[in-house]
């Protein structure tokens, strides 16, 4: 028998084996959500519900589609949730990784939702297609039979409007869904317009989806080492001075000018970029009407963003908080790397005001932004 084959398989022997060479710390929490994690992985060892490629005729598709009630028990799939840095996303991870699912996939939330749009109004286009829902889902579900979403969160009223058929859609598919999030499924797109909409999405979550809090004590993002100065306080003329110089070192004697992305046929202009390093004025990057989309193409086209002069956000400025936690998460999701002057540390940025709770996860992983090993580690296009 090789070395290899005498490795336990699954999730909670690679953790413990985590835990066994000090790469993780104990954490008695995690330990019970690494169990729950185990039954899934052994439900779904093997696990290809319509293996074959899918008929492309529509009515083979008709003949081989099953009304959702008529849909045989597949496993419910799971949702960890828990405060920041409690290691969610490391669990769904090892998981993911162990999980002996021949289709599987795994995204960050936004990332699916604005590819999910994407694919909609393309198949939209198509005039013999009264309802785009079904062949979306038959491609999702084509390219994975195993979702795992990291950071579920729904804050617009565009996801929010699709979601429940969708997700209906690929539960009928047999698709099973592991995500992570900070928000409970009854509070998820609470106080918004159109909740009671929202509502039937939110039963089906709860029974499709086995909710797992994680309790962890820790809040393991704290407390690491700041090797390099990635956050200048406050945004003077030194701050600026500081970050003129991370610019011009990471920049490499490559001349910065402007430059123009294109995202789904929109123009965003980057006022200066050299060397795959982008710096804006934080007006500029959430003070305007930017997106997910904005963010995201500018954290895979980019390995570095310089931000200047983000300002203390008091209650009134909700819209920009808003815009910089999702600028955050792309940056933080593609690794990439972020050099900022700014009025305050993270934990000051945003006190009070509505989402302040959601901004305790983006100051949690700014703090982590700056460590050496986030910094050291590759960017993610
Ligand atoms: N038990 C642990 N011991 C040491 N580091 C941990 C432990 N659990 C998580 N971490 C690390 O802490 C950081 C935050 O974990 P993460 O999974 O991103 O948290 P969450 O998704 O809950 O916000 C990650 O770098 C992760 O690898
Ligand atoms: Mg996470």
């Amino acid at each position: 028998m090789s070395k290899l084959e005498k490795i336990e398989p699954g999730v909670m022997a690679a953790y413990r084996t985590r835990v066994a060479a000090g790469l993780l710390k104990h954490d008695p929490a995690q330990a019970v959500a690494a169990e729950h994690l185990q039954d899934l992985w052994a439900k779904l060892r093997g696990y290809d519900p319509n293996p074959k490629q899918p008929p492309n005729g529509w009515f083979a598709r008709m003949l081989r589609r099953k009304p959702v009630d008529e849909v045989q028990d597949h496993p419910n799939g799971l949702y960890i949730v828990g405060e920041v840095g409690r290691g969610k996303s490391m669990l769904m991870d090892l998981f993911f990784e162990a999980a002996e699912v021949p289709r599987k996939k795994r995204i960050h939330f936004h990332d699916f939702m604005q590819q999910a749009h994407r694919r909609f109004h393309e198949i939209k286009r198509n005039p013999a297609i009264d309802d785009p829902i079904p062949p979306l889902a038959d491609l999702i579900a084509g390219e994975a039979a195993l979702l795992c979403f990291d950071e579920f969160q729904v804050h617009d009223i565009v996801d929010a409007m699709i979601l429940g058929r969708l997700f209906e859609a690929l539960f009928a598919r047999q698709v099973v869904v592991v995500a992570t999030s900070n928000t409970l499924p009854d509070n998820l797109y609470e106080g918004k317009p159109g909740r009671d909409a929202f509502l039937p999405f939110i039963d089906l979550l709860k029974k499709r989806l086995d909710v797992l809090v994680l309790e962890s004590e820790q809040d393991y993002r704290r407390g690491r080492e700041h090797g390099l100065k990635a956050w200048v306080v406050p945004a003077d003329s030194r701050g600026d001075a500081a970050i003129d110089r991370v610019f011009e070192h990471l920049t490499e004697g490559h001349t910065p000018k402007s430059e123009t992305l294109l995202i789904q046929g929109r123009k965003l202009n980057v006022p200066l970029a050299a060397n795959g390093v982008a710096r804006f004025d934080f007006e500029a990057l959430c003070k305007v009407a930017l997106g997910p989309g904005d963010y995201l193409a500018i954290a895979t086209h980019f390995h570095t963003l310089l931000i200047d002069g983000i300002p203390r956000l008091s209650p009134d400025n909700f819209d920009e908080a808003r815009r910089f936690v999702t600028l955050i998460d792309a940056l933080y999701e593609h690794r990439c790397k972020l050099y900022a002057s700014a009025a305050a540390y993270p934990d000051d940025l945003y006190r009070a005001g509505e989402g302040a709770s959601i901004f305790e996860r983006t100051a949690s992983r700014l703090e982590e932004m700056q460590s050496e090993t986030y910094l050291a580690l590759p960017h993610l296009t």
